[in-house]
C-alpha cells in the first residue's frame, strides 16, 4: 500500500512552535517513527509538508491513482479551506485528518474543520501519537477494503 501524509502550514516548526500545545517532537522525528512504523506493514510512505496551499493542493492531485490513502494534518488550512477539500475529493481518496491538538477544547474558529465529514476519521487531541494511530488504522482500512 501506498500512503502519503500531508502537513500544512507552520507544522515545520515544532518542536520549537508553542510546545506546551503542539509538544517538543520535531515533524523529522514524527516523520521518521511513521516510517519505522510502515516498514513491517510493507507500507511505501510519503511524505510533504508546506506551507503553501497551492503546493499541497498539487501534492494530492499528484496522488491520483498513485496513492491509496492520505494522512493529512491541514493546520490551519484546516478551519479555512474549501480548496484543499475539494482537491481530496476531486482525486477520491481516503483520509485521515489528523491534529496534535485538541482543536475542540481550543479558540471557536478551529472548532470547525472543512474536511472532517468526508473523512474516513479524525483524530485529535493525543499529540504526535495521533499520526501513529492514523497510519495503524489506515492500514486497518486498506487490508479491510483493498486486499
Ligand atoms: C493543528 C490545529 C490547527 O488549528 C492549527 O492551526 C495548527 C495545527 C494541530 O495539529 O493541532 O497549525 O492542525
Amino acid at each position: 500500500f501506498k500512503v502519503l501524509v500531508i502537513n500544512g502550514p507552520n507544522l515545520n516548526m515544532l518542536g520549537k512552535r508553542e510546545p506546551e500545545i503542539y509538544g517538543a517532537q520535531s515533524l523529522t522525528n514524527i516523520i521518521d517513527d511513521l516510517t519505522l512504523q510502515a516498514l513491517p506493514l510493507r507500507i511505501e510512505l510519503s511524505h510533504l509538508q508546506s506551507n503553501a496551499e497551492h503546493l499541497l493542493i498539487e501534492k494530492i492531485h499528484q496522488a491520483h491513482n498513485e496513492i491509496d490513502f492520505i494522512v493529512i494534518n491541514p493546520a490551519a488550512f484546516t478551519h479555512t479551506s474549501i480548496a484543499i477539500r475539494d482537491a481530496l475529493l476531486s482525486v477520491d481518496i481516503p483520509y485521515i485528518e489528523v491534529h496534535l491538538s485538541n482543536v475542540h477544547a481550543r479558540e471557536s474558529f478551529r472548532h470547525h474543520s472543512y474536511l472532517s465529514d468526508k473523512a474516513i476519521g479524525v483524530i485529535c487531541g493525543l499529540g504526535a501519537d495521533g499520526y501513529k494511530y492514523a497510519l495503524a488504522s489506515a492500514y486497518r482500512w486498506l487490508t479491510d477494503h483493498k486486499s
